[in-house]
Protein backbone atom coordinates (compact mmCIF):
# COMPACT_ATOMS: atom_id res chain seq x y z
CA UNK A 1 0.00 0.00 0.00
CA UNK A 2 2.84 1.87 0.47
CA UNK A 3 4.08 1.60 -3.00
CA UNK A 4 0.54 1.96 -4.74
CA UNK A 5 0.67 5.77 -2.20
CA UNK A 6 3.93 6.31 -3.99
CA UNK A 7 3.24 5.70 -7.27
CA UNK A 8 0.15 8.15 -6.99
CA UNK A 9 2.30 10.67 -5.47
CA UNK A 10 5.14 10.02 -8.19
CA UNK A 11 2.44 9.75 -10.82
CA UNK A 12 0.99 13.54 -9.61
CA UNK A 13 4.75 15.34 -9.04
CA UNK A 14 4.88 14.04 -12.72
CA UNK A 15 2.12 15.64 -14.01
CA UNK A 16 2.72 18.70 -12.63
CA UNK A 17 6.09 18.45 -13.74
CA UNK A 18 5.42 18.00 -17.34
CA UNK A 19 2.47 20.74 -17.12
CA UNK A 20 4.60 23.35 -15.79
CA UNK A 21 7.70 22.36 -18.07
CA UNK A 22 6.25 20.87 -20.76
CA UNK A 23 8.59 22.84 -23.35
CA UNK A 24 11.95 21.77 -21.64
CA UNK A 25 14.38 18.55 -22.43
CA UNK A 26 14.20 18.48 -18.64
CA UNK A 27 11.17 16.32 -19.00
CA UNK A 28 13.44 12.99 -20.50
CA UNK A 29 15.20 13.23 -17.56
CA UNK A 30 11.67 12.38 -15.82
CA UNK A 31 10.87 10.43 -18.48
CA UNK A 32 14.04 8.31 -17.56
CA UNK A 33 12.68 8.70 -13.55
CA UNK A 34 9.36 7.47 -14.03
CA UNK A 35 10.91 4.59 -16.45
CA UNK A 36 13.14 2.77 -14.06
CA UNK A 37 11.35 3.67 -10.67
CA UNK A 38 8.67 1.46 -12.53
CA UNK A 39 11.06 -1.19 -13.75
CA UNK A 40 12.89 -1.18 -10.08
CA UNK A 41 9.63 -1.83 -8.41
CA UNK A 42 8.51 -4.92 -11.39
CA UNK A 43 11.83 -6.31 -10.67
CA UNK A 44 11.65 -5.92 -6.87
CA UNK A 45 8.11 -7.43 -6.72
CA UNK A 46 8.67 -10.82 -4.25
CA UNK A 47 7.01 -13.39 -6.96
CA UNK A 48 9.68 -11.43 -9.55
CA UNK A 49 12.77 -11.75 -7.03
CA UNK A 50 12.21 -15.44 -6.34
CA UNK A 51 11.42 -16.67 -9.97
CA UNK A 52 14.96 -15.05 -10.71
CA UNK A 53 16.64 -16.02 -8.12
CA UNK A 54 14.96 -19.61 -8.66
CA UNK A 55 16.77 -19.62 -12.57
CA UNK A 56 20.20 -18.67 -11.02
CA UNK A 57 20.16 -21.26 -8.63
CA UNK A 58 19.17 -24.08 -11.28
CA UNK A 59 21.70 -23.36 -13.76
CA UNK A 60 24.04 -22.83 -10.64
CA UNK A 61 23.64 -26.54 -9.96
CA UNK A 62 23.90 -27.65 -13.39
CA UNK A 63 26.89 -25.86 -14.60
CA UNK A 64 28.64 -26.47 -17.98
CA UNK A 65 31.29 -26.07 -19.68
CA UNK A 66 31.91 -23.70 -23.50
CA UNK A 67 29.60 -25.25 -26.18
CA UNK A 68 28.36 -27.10 -23.94
CA UNK A 69 25.40 -25.21 -22.43
CA UNK A 70 22.44 -28.01 -23.19
CA UNK A 71 21.07 -27.40 -20.40
CA UNK A 72 21.49 -23.62 -19.64
CA UNK A 73 20.05 -23.08 -23.41
CA UNK A 74 17.28 -25.24 -23.49
CA UNK A 75 16.16 -23.76 -19.89
CA UNK A 76 16.28 -20.59 -21.31
CA UNK A 77 14.21 -21.39 -23.80
CA UNK A 78 11.37 -23.14 -21.92
CA UNK A 79 11.46 -19.44 -19.79
CA UNK A 80 11.01 -17.50 -23.22
CA UNK A 81 7.94 -19.87 -24.78
CA UNK A 82 6.29 -19.72 -21.33
CA UNK A 83 7.05 -15.28 -21.53
CA UNK A 84 5.58 -15.44 -25.46
CA UNK A 85 8.90 -14.25 -26.53
CA UNK A 86 10.06 -15.43 -29.86
CA UNK A 87 14.08 -16.46 -30.46
CA UNK A 88 16.18 -17.77 -33.04
CA UNK A 89 17.55 -21.36 -31.81
CA UNK A 90 20.70 -22.74 -32.28
CA UNK A 91 23.16 -19.66 -32.56
CA UNK A 92 26.61 -20.64 -32.66
CA UNK A 93 25.32 -24.64 -31.05
CA UNK A 94 23.69 -23.28 -27.71
CA UNK A 95 23.34 -19.86 -28.05
CA UNK A 96 19.94 -18.58 -28.45
CA UNK A 97 18.54 -15.08 -30.02
CA UNK A 98 15.35 -13.93 -28.60
CA UNK A 99 13.07 -10.30 -29.84
CA UNK A 100 11.37 -8.35 -28.83
CA UNK A 101 8.95 -5.26 -30.32
CA UNK A 102 8.51 -4.11 -33.42
CA UNK A 103 10.96 -6.13 -35.33
CA UNK A 104 12.22 -2.73 -37.07
CA UNK A 105 14.96 -0.87 -36.54
CA UNK A 106 16.50 0.33 -34.51
CA UNK A 107 18.08 -2.85 -33.00
CA UNK A 108 19.72 -2.43 -29.32
CA UNK A 109 21.14 -5.89 -28.06
CA UNK A 110 21.68 -7.35 -24.68
CA UNK A 111 24.25 -9.70 -24.08
CA UNK A 112 24.30 -12.91 -21.22
CA UNK A 113 27.46 -15.83 -21.40
CA UNK A 114 25.91 -18.82 -20.27
CA UNK A 115 29.44 -21.23 -19.71
CA UNK A 116 30.87 -22.07 -16.67
CA UNK A 117 34.54 -23.42 -15.41
CA UNK A 118 36.30 -26.59 -15.28
CA UNK A 119 36.40 -25.82 -11.42
CA UNK A 120 35.61 -27.59 -7.98
CA UNK A 121 33.17 -25.52 -6.04
CA UNK A 122 34.48 -25.32 -2.68
CA UNK A 123 31.20 -23.38 -1.24
CA UNK A 124 29.00 -24.94 1.05
CA UNK A 125 25.35 -23.88 0.65
CA UNK A 126 22.29 -25.60 -0.62
CA UNK A 127 22.44 -25.03 -4.24
CA UNK A 128 26.00 -26.09 -4.49
CA UNK A 129 26.96 -27.09 -7.95
CA UNK A 130 25.99 -30.73 -8.13
CA UNK A 131 28.96 -31.22 -11.07
CA UNK A 132 32.27 -32.51 -9.89
CA UNK A 133 34.59 -30.35 -11.20
CA UNK A 134 32.29 -27.77 -12.88
CA UNK A 135 31.43 -23.95 -11.07
CA UNK A 136 30.14 -21.22 -12.41
CA UNK A 137 32.67 -19.55 -10.73
CA UNK A 138 32.49 -16.30 -12.94
CA UNK A 139 28.97 -15.14 -12.18
CA UNK A 140 27.60 -16.29 -15.97
CA UNK A 141 24.44 -17.91 -14.21
CA UNK A 142 23.29 -14.81 -12.74
CA UNK A 143 23.87 -13.00 -15.75
CA UNK A 144 21.80 -15.65 -17.58
CA UNK A 145 18.96 -14.86 -14.83
CA UNK A 146 19.27 -10.97 -15.05
CA UNK A 147 18.68 -11.54 -19.39
CA UNK A 148 15.46 -13.22 -18.73
CA UNK A 149 14.68 -11.24 -16.14
CA UNK A 150 14.65 -8.31 -18.43
CA UNK A 151 13.01 -10.50 -20.83
CA UNK A 152 9.87 -10.76 -18.43
CA UNK A 153 10.06 -6.84 -18.19
CA UNK A 154 10.18 -6.14 -21.59
CA UNK A 155 7.64 -8.82 -22.95
CA UNK A 156 5.49 -6.56 -20.58
CA UNK A 157 6.54 -3.41 -22.72
CA UNK A 158 6.76 -5.06 -25.73
CA UNK A 159 4.05 -2.51 -27.39
CA UNK A 160 5.84 0.70 -26.10
CA UNK A 161 9.15 -0.35 -27.65
CA UNK A 162 10.11 2.11 -30.34
CA UNK A 163 12.23 -0.50 -32.08
CA UNK A 164 13.27 -4.04 -31.37
CA UNK A 165 15.61 -5.73 -28.27
CA UNK A 166 17.81 -8.83 -28.98
CA UNK A 167 18.42 -11.17 -26.03
CA UNK A 168 21.53 -12.40 -26.82
CA UNK A 169 22.57 -15.32 -24.60
CA UNK A 170 25.81 -16.61 -25.64
CA UNK A 171 27.96 -20.00 -25.43
CA UNK A 172 31.91 -19.88 -24.58
CA UNK A 173 33.03 -16.62 -23.18
CA UNK A 174 35.80 -18.33 -21.45
CA UNK A 175 38.11 -18.92 -23.86
CA UNK A 176 36.24 -20.35 -27.17
CA UNK A 177 35.12 -16.84 -28.44
CA UNK A 178 31.86 -17.37 -28.04
CA UNK A 179 30.94 -13.86 -29.29
CA UNK A 180 33.03 -14.28 -32.06
CA UNK A 181 30.91 -17.31 -32.87
CA UNK A 182 27.22 -15.99 -32.47
CA UNK A 183 28.53 -13.19 -34.98
CA UNK A 184 29.01 -15.64 -37.59
CA UNK A 185 25.07 -16.09 -38.00
CA UNK A 186 23.35 -13.35 -39.74
CA UNK A 187 20.60 -13.13 -36.82
CA UNK A 188 22.86 -10.16 -35.12
CA UNK A 189 23.73 -8.17 -38.25
CA UNK A 190 21.10 -5.59 -38.22
CA UNK A 191 22.05 -4.58 -34.27
CA UNK A 192 22.79 -1.23 -33.88
CA UNK A 193 24.16 -1.00 -30.54
CA UNK A 194 24.32 -3.93 -27.67
CA UNK A 195 24.98 -4.03 -23.64
CA UNK A 196 26.37 -6.43 -21.40
CA UNK A 197 26.35 -6.58 -17.58
CA UNK A 198 29.08 -8.82 -15.71
CA UNK A 199 29.27 -9.33 -11.92
CA UNK A 200 31.84 -8.18 -10.11
CA UNK A 201 32.19 -9.03 -6.02
CA UNK A 202 34.61 -5.91 -5.39
CA UNK A 203 31.90 -3.44 -5.30
CA UNK A 204 29.14 -3.62 -3.06
CA UNK A 205 25.50 -4.56 -4.42
CA UNK A 206 23.69 -1.39 -5.60
CA UNK A 207 26.62 -0.28 -7.41
CA UNK A 208 27.58 -0.21 -11.32
CA UNK A 209 30.90 0.50 -12.62
CA UNK A 210 32.51 1.06 -15.77
CA UNK A 211 34.69 3.36 -17.77
CA UNK A 212 34.70 5.32 -21.04
CA UNK A 213 36.73 3.82 -23.91
CA UNK A 214 39.38 1.30 -23.12
CA UNK A 215 38.43 -0.88 -20.25
CA UNK A 216 39.96 -4.57 -20.22
CA UNK A 217 43.01 -6.08 -22.71
CA UNK A 218 43.12 -8.12 -25.26
CA UNK A 219 44.12 -11.55 -24.70
CA UNK A 220 45.98 -14.44 -26.38
CA UNK A 221 46.98 -18.04 -24.85
CA UNK A 222 50.15 -20.26 -26.40
CA UNK A 223 50.72 -23.67 -26.19
CA UNK A 224 54.47 -24.93 -26.80
CA UNK A 225 56.27 -28.61 -27.03
CA UNK A 226 60.11 -28.10 -26.99
CA UNK A 227 61.63 -31.58 -28.06
CA UNK A 228 64.50 -33.07 -27.48
CA UNK A 229 65.84 -36.63 -27.07
CA UNK A 230 65.71 -38.21 -23.83
CA UNK A 231 68.12 -40.03 -21.96
CA UNK A 232 70.35 -41.36 -18.83
CA UNK A 233 70.23 -38.13 -16.21
CA UNK A 234 74.44 -39.69 -15.80
CA UNK A 235 74.78 -38.96 -19.50
CA UNK A 236 73.85 -35.42 -20.50
CA UNK A 237 76.10 -35.68 -23.71
CA UNK A 238 73.88 -38.49 -24.90
CA UNK A 239 71.07 -36.20 -24.81
CA UNK A 240 69.66 -32.56 -26.04
CA UNK A 241 67.66 -32.30 -22.94
CA UNK A 242 64.43 -30.17 -23.08
CA UNK A 243 64.24 -28.85 -19.24
CA UNK A 244 67.19 -26.98 -19.70
CA UNK A 245 65.80 -25.47 -22.91
CA UNK A 246 61.83 -24.71 -21.22
CA UNK A 247 63.82 -23.28 -18.12
CA UNK A 248 65.84 -20.67 -20.18
CA UNK A 249 62.66 -20.13 -22.79
CA UNK A 250 60.69 -19.24 -19.72
CA UNK A 251 63.03 -16.68 -18.42
CA UNK A 252 63.98 -15.29 -22.03
CA UNK A 253 60.11 -14.90 -22.51
CA UNK A 254 59.94 -12.12 -19.57
CA UNK A 255 62.55 -10.16 -21.39
CA UNK A 256 59.78 -9.34 -24.13
CA UNK A 257 57.78 -6.67 -21.69
CA UNK A 258 60.41 -5.79 -19.58
CA UNK A 259 63.18 -5.53 -22.21
CA UNK A 260 61.67 -4.63 -25.32
CA UNK A 261 57.83 -3.10 -25.05
CA UNK A 262 57.87 0.56 -24.17
CA UNK A 263 57.65 0.87 -20.27
CA UNK A 264 54.38 3.38 -21.02
CA UNK A 265 52.52 0.67 -22.79
CA UNK A 266 51.82 -2.43 -20.35
CA UNK A 267 51.69 -5.56 -21.40
CA UNK A 268 52.01 -9.26 -19.68
CA UNK A 269 53.27 -12.84 -20.67
CA UNK A 270 52.50 -15.48 -18.25
CA UNK A 271 54.38 -18.86 -18.22
CA UNK A 272 50.94 -20.78 -16.35
CA UNK A 273 52.37 -24.24 -16.90
CA UNK A 274 55.01 -26.43 -17.45
CA UNK A 275 54.77 -30.16 -17.74
CA UNK A 276 58.13 -32.58 -18.57
CA UNK A 277 59.99 -35.51 -17.16
CA UNK A 278 58.98 -38.06 -14.34
CA UNK A 279 61.81 -39.31 -12.63
CA UNK A 280 64.90 -37.86 -11.33
CA UNK A 281 67.58 -39.75 -12.96
CA UNK A 282 66.25 -39.36 -16.20
CA UNK A 283 66.23 -36.34 -19.05
CA UNK A 284 62.79 -36.45 -20.61
CA UNK A 285 62.24 -36.39 -24.68
CA UNK A 286 59.70 -33.32 -24.30
CA UNK A 287 58.55 -30.53 -22.14
CA UNK A 288 55.08 -28.77 -22.55
CA UNK A 289 54.73 -25.52 -21.16
CA UNK A 290 51.99 -22.80 -22.16
CA UNK A 291 50.17 -19.25 -20.70
CA UNK A 292 48.97 -16.16 -21.53
CA UNK A 293 50.05 -12.41 -23.05
CA UNK A 294 48.05 -9.58 -22.90
CA UNK A 295 48.39 -5.91 -24.10
CA UNK A 296 46.06 -3.27 -24.06
CA UNK A 297 46.27 -2.75 -28.28
CA UNK A 298 45.86 -5.30 -31.15
CA UNK A 299 49.38 -3.93 -31.99
CA UNK A 300 51.09 -5.00 -28.99
CA UNK A 301 49.05 -7.95 -28.85
CA UNK A 302 50.61 -9.23 -32.10
CA UNK A 303 54.08 -7.98 -31.55
CA UNK A 304 54.08 -9.88 -27.97
CA UNK A 305 52.84 -13.50 -30.16
CA UNK A 306 55.54 -13.10 -32.30
CA UNK A 307 58.58 -12.44 -29.94
CA UNK A 308 56.77 -15.27 -28.34
CA UNK A 309 56.97 -17.79 -31.30
CA UNK A 310 60.54 -16.33 -31.89
CA UNK A 311 62.39 -16.61 -28.25
CA UNK A 312 60.99 -19.95 -27.99
CA UNK A 313 61.67 -21.50 -31.12
CA UNK A 314 65.43 -19.82 -30.91
CA UNK A 315 65.87 -20.99 -26.91
CA UNK A 316 65.08 -24.26 -28.22
CA UNK A 317 67.65 -24.08 -31.08
CA UNK A 318 70.60 -22.78 -28.66
CA UNK A 319 69.76 -25.87 -26.54
CA UNK A 320 70.17 -27.90 -29.26
CA UNK A 321 66.20 -29.10 -29.34
CA UNK A 322 62.82 -27.84 -31.49
CA UNK A 323 59.98 -26.10 -30.44
CA UNK A 324 56.53 -26.09 -32.21
CA UNK A 325 53.91 -22.95 -30.58
CA UNK A 326 50.61 -23.10 -30.88
CA UNK A 327 48.19 -19.60 -30.37
CA UNK A 328 45.20 -21.43 -30.93
CA UNK A 329 44.42 -19.47 -33.83
CA UNK A 330 41.35 -21.64 -34.50
CA UNK A 331 39.43 -20.59 -31.69
CA UNK A 332 39.93 -17.74 -32.73
CA UNK A 333 42.74 -16.23 -30.55
CA UNK A 334 43.52 -13.68 -29.02
CA UNK A 335 40.39 -11.90 -28.73
CA UNK A 336 40.65 -8.50 -29.46
CA UNK A 337 40.96 -5.29 -26.36
CA UNK A 338 37.96 -4.04 -25.47
CA UNK A 339 36.96 -0.57 -25.24
CA UNK A 340 33.18 1.10 -24.71
CA UNK A 341 31.80 3.32 -27.08
CA UNK A 342 31.59 6.53 -25.89
CA UNK A 343 28.30 7.39 -26.44
CA UNK A 344 26.70 4.20 -25.62
CA UNK A 345 28.62 4.88 -22.35
CA UNK A 346 27.02 7.66 -21.14
CA UNK A 347 23.70 6.36 -22.01
CA UNK A 348 24.04 3.43 -19.80
CA UNK A 349 26.03 5.75 -17.05
CA UNK A 350 23.28 8.14 -17.47
CA UNK A 351 20.61 5.69 -17.07
CA UNK A 352 22.10 4.01 -14.08
CA UNK A 353 22.18 7.17 -12.28
CA UNK A 354 18.82 7.77 -12.49
CA UNK A 355 18.22 4.13 -11.40
CA UNK A 356 20.43 3.27 -8.51
CA UNK A 357 21.30 6.81 -7.67
CA UNK A 358 24.22 9.26 -8.64
CA UNK A 359 27.19 7.75 -6.19
CA UNK A 360 26.40 4.02 -7.35
CA UNK A 361 27.95 4.66 -10.43
CA UNK A 362 31.56 4.51 -10.48
CA UNK A 363 34.76 4.61 -12.26
CA UNK A 364 36.01 1.12 -12.66
CA UNK A 365 39.85 1.08 -13.15
CA UNK A 366 41.45 0.10 -16.38
CA UNK A 367 42.53 -4.00 -16.16
CA UNK A 368 44.19 -6.54 -17.68
CA UNK A 369 41.18 -9.18 -17.35
CA UNK A 370 39.73 -9.94 -20.80
CA UNK A 371 36.14 -10.27 -22.33
CA UNK A 372 35.36 -11.92 -25.93
CA UNK A 373 32.53 -9.36 -25.83
CA UNK A 374 35.41 -7.14 -27.68
CA UNK A 375 34.14 -9.09 -31.01
CA UNK A 376 30.90 -7.29 -30.29
CA UNK A 377 32.57 -4.06 -29.85
CA UNK A 378 34.58 -4.26 -33.46
CA UNK A 379 31.33 -5.07 -35.07
CA UNK A 380 29.14 -2.25 -33.41
CA UNK A 381 29.04 0.23 -30.62
CA UNK A 382 29.24 -1.52 -27.20
CA UNK A 383 29.48 -1.33 -23.84
CA UNK A 384 29.77 -3.44 -20.81
CA UNK A 385 29.41 -2.80 -17.29
CA UNK A 386 29.96 -4.38 -13.87
CA UNK A 387 27.19 -4.54 -11.07
CA UNK A 388 28.60 -5.14 -7.66
CA UNK A 389 27.78 -8.25 -5.70
CA UNK A 390 29.56 -7.89 -2.51
CA UNK A 391 28.44 -7.68 1.08
CA UNK A 392 30.52 -8.31 3.68
CA UNK A 393 27.36 -10.37 5.60
CA UNK A 394 27.24 -12.77 2.82
CA UNK A 395 31.26 -12.96 2.65
CA UNK A 396 30.31 -12.53 -0.93
CA UNK A 397 33.98 -10.73 -1.48
CA UNK A 398 35.66 -13.70 -3.41
CA UNK A 399 37.55 -13.17 -6.99
CA UNK A 400 35.76 -14.28 -9.70
CA UNK A 401 37.22 -17.88 -11.07
CA UNK A 402 37.98 -18.64 -7.19
CA UNK A 403 36.39 -21.90 -6.26
CA UNK A 404 35.13 -19.77 -3.04
CA UNK A 405 33.09 -17.25 -5.51
CA UNK A 406 29.28 -16.19 -4.01
CA UNK A 407 27.21 -13.26 -4.91
CA UNK A 408 24.64 -11.28 -3.37
CA UNK A 409 21.57 -12.28 -5.38
CA UNK A 410 19.85 -8.95 -4.52
CA UNK A 411 21.92 -7.63 -7.65
CA UNK A 412 19.53 -9.88 -9.84
CA UNK A 413 16.65 -7.54 -9.95
CA UNK A 414 18.64 -4.67 -10.28
CA UNK A 415 20.83 -5.91 -13.04
CA UNK A 416 17.23 -7.00 -14.95
CA UNK A 417 15.74 -3.46 -14.35
CA UNK A 418 19.15 -1.74 -15.83
CA UNK A 419 18.99 -4.07 -18.58
CA UNK A 420 15.68 -3.23 -19.87
CA UNK A 421 15.95 0.22 -18.78
CA UNK A 422 18.70 1.00 -21.31
CA UNK A 423 17.27 -1.26 -23.81
CA UNK A 424 13.64 0.77 -23.64
CA UNK A 425 15.26 4.18 -23.07
CA UNK A 426 17.90 3.69 -26.29
CA UNK A 427 15.28 2.71 -28.40
CA UNK A 428 13.63 6.27 -27.08
CA UNK A 429 16.65 7.91 -28.11
CA UNK A 430 17.19 6.44 -31.71
CA UNK A 431 13.32 6.11 -32.46
CA UNK A 432 13.96 7.27 -36.00
CA UNK A 433 9.94 7.58 -37.23
CA UNK A 434 8.38 11.11 -36.69
CA UNK A 435 5.42 10.84 -34.74
CA UNK A 436 2.84 13.31 -36.10
CA UNK A 437 1.09 14.31 -32.87
CA UNK A 438 -1.10 17.31 -31.52
CA UNK A 439 1.49 17.52 -28.34
CA UNK A 440 5.32 18.44 -29.22
CA UNK A 441 7.00 14.88 -29.10
CA UNK A 442 8.26 15.54 -25.53
CA UNK A 443 4.70 15.67 -24.69
CA UNK A 444 3.70 12.54 -26.23
CA UNK A 445 6.61 10.53 -25.49
CA UNK A 446 6.01 11.54 -21.60
CA UNK A 447 2.28 10.73 -21.94
CA UNK A 448 2.97 7.05 -23.06
CA UNK A 449 4.41 6.37 -19.89
CA UNK A 450 1.51 8.30 -17.81
CA UNK A 451 -0.63 5.57 -19.33
CA UNK A 452 0.84 2.32 -18.63
C1 LIG B 1 23.88 -8.06 2.64
O1 LIG B 1 23.15 -9.23 2.75
C2 LIG B 1 22.33 -9.29 3.92
C3 LIG B 1 21.73 -10.69 3.97
O2 LIG B 1 21.04 -11.00 2.77
C4 LIG B 1 21.29 -8.20 3.85
O3 LIG B 1 20.48 -8.22 5.00
C5 LIG B 1 22.00 -6.85 3.73
O4 LIG B 1 21.05 -5.83 3.56
C6 LIG B 1 22.95 -6.85 2.58
N1 LIG B 1 23.75 -5.63 2.58
C7 LIG B 1 23.85 -4.84 1.53
C8 LIG B 1 24.73 -3.65 1.71
O5 LIG B 1 23.27 -5.04 0.48
ZN1 LIG C 1 35.55 -15.64 -16.34
ZN1 LIG D 1 32.95 -13.89 -16.95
Amino acid sequence: MVSTFTFSLLLAATVWFYQSQASEDADCGSELEFLTWELRKSAREPEFFKWMIGLRRRIHQYPELGFQEHKTSELIRSELDSLGVKYKWPVARTGVVASIGTGSKPVFALRADMDALPLQELVEWEYKSKIDGKMHACGHDSHVAMLLGAAKLLQEKRDILKGTVKLVFQPGEEGYAGAYHMLQDGVLDDIDGIFALHVHPHIPTGTIASRPGQIVGGVGLFKATIQGIGGHGAAPHKTRDPIVAAAFATLALQQIVSREKNPLEPGVVTVGYIQGGQADNVIPESVKLGGTYRSLTSEGLYYIQERIREVMEQQAAVHRCTAVVDFLEEIPLPHPPMANDQALYEHVKNVGQVLLGKPNVRLLPLAMAAEDFSYFAEKTAAAIFVIGTGNETLKSDKGAHSPYFFIDEEALPLGAALHAAIAVSYLDDHDSVEHVSLFNSGDKQCLAYEVV
